[in-house]
């Protein structure tokens, strides 16, 4: 009897489970289920999503990085999304951050179905976990439920340069909750995307003068020898470079750049530091040489997506991605808000 009722209340518990959905703090797996219509929100963004991967691979490193860049900056709040003569977008740091327009095409369907409902920061993370699993990561499950933020400044974009050291990127990591395993996951994000020769330029030609003209010893030779025929150092305009070095998997969310950063073969300084921080190097190894990466980077993913959530009356869900809604009592209180120009 004792063990038919334990199974009764066991089923009922995954019975809520499944209805009320997992929560994460602020927010909720399917929190959008009925809340949209007969549509399914997750449906809609994930089929734009598809119909642009089919036409530009490309896609998953954007938004990869547009995700990162929002989550890191005032929190996941689609502070980046914002248009202005000032916002985070205008700073230095982001002018290679693409994929907005993608978002606005995900945001435009989402208005049709069901106005009003869908904040801008959750397209941005179920876009971009689309866009992993269709470049063959895993489809990890994506709580929901954040709102958009009223305020987007250029100061505010603190992200830093590839030089910085493990134990300022752990520092930094960890200002966000994020531990030096999530922060070594997250940077498989560059197994995917480009980065431009003006980031690389010091390792190949020693701008600094610091080791006698010589590309940084910790590359691999053959490589910087590659490199510097690609990135020259006069050249007139800035070439993009596969932050994973293996052709075969450099469009492709896998374990690969692990791989590539324990041959010599990372591309940004950071990326090669990773591999040779008594810190990180056990935990790249390990994913190097093992099955976890897939459910590990989902997880990280997950734990980055909740940076900073805001809340109620916090936030808002922004009409258009790229403006602060023109009655929201933000605009009216402060002059620091962001408006579409
Ligand atoms: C301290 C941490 C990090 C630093 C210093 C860093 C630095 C950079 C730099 C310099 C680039 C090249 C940008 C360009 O030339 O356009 C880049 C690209 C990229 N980063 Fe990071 N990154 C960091 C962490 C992350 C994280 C956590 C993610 C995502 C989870 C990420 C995802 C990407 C992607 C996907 C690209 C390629 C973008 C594209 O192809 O358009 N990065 N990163």
């Amino acid at each position: 009897m004792a063990k038919i009722l334990g199974a009764v209340a066991l089923g009922l518990g995954f019975i809520l489970l499944n209805l009320t959905g997992f929560s994460y703090g602020a927010l909720q797996v399917g929190f959008y289920r009925r809340k949209c219509g007969r549509s399914d929100v997750e449906a809609i963004v994930r089929r734009v999503v598809a119909a642009h991967f089919v036409k530009d691979r490309t896609i998953t490193p954007a938004l990869l990085r547009m995700q990162f860049h929002d989550c890191f900056v005032r929190g996941c709040d689609a502070s980046i999304l914002l248009d202005g003569s000032n916002s985070e977008k205008t700073s230095g740091t982001n002018s290679n951050v693409r994929g907005f327009q993608l978002i606005d095409i995900i945001k435009a369907a989402l208005e049709k179905a069901c106005p009003g409902v869908v904040s801008c920061a959750d397209i941005i993370v179920l876009a971009t976990r689309d866009a992993v699993n269709m470049a063959g990561g895993e489809r990890y499950i994506v709580p929901t439920g954040r709102r958009d933020g009223f305020i987007s400044l250029s100061d505010n974009v603190d992200i830093p340069p590839p030089e910085i050291s493990v134990t300022d990127a752990i520092a930094f990591f960890a200002q966000k909750g994020l531990n030096t395993l999530d922060m070594v996951h997250l940077f498989g994000a560059h197994t995917v995307g480009v980065t431009h020769c003006s980031f690389i330029l010091d390792r190949l030609f020693d701008l600094q003068g610091q080791r006698g003209g010589k590309p940084d010893p910790t590359m691999d030779p053959r490589l910087s020898a590659v490199l510097k025929r690609r990135c020259p150092l006069k050249a007139s305009v800035d070439s993009p470079v596969n932050l994973d070095q293996n052709l075969r998997s450099a469009n492709i969310v896998d374990n690969s750049f692990y791989k590539e950063i324990l041959i010599k073969r990372g591309i940004l300084q950071i990326d090669q530091e990773l591999a040779l921080d008594r810190r990180t190097r056990p935990i790249v190894v390990g994913l190097a040489n093992g099955t976890t990466f897939p459910a590990q980077f989902g997880s990280a993913m997950i734990k980055m997506g909740s940076i900073g959530v805001l809340t109620g009356r916090q936030g808002e869900i922004r009409k258009s991605c790229r403006a602060v809604n023109p009655h929201s009592h933000r605009v009216k209180s402060t002059h620091r808000t962001t408006t579409i120009n």
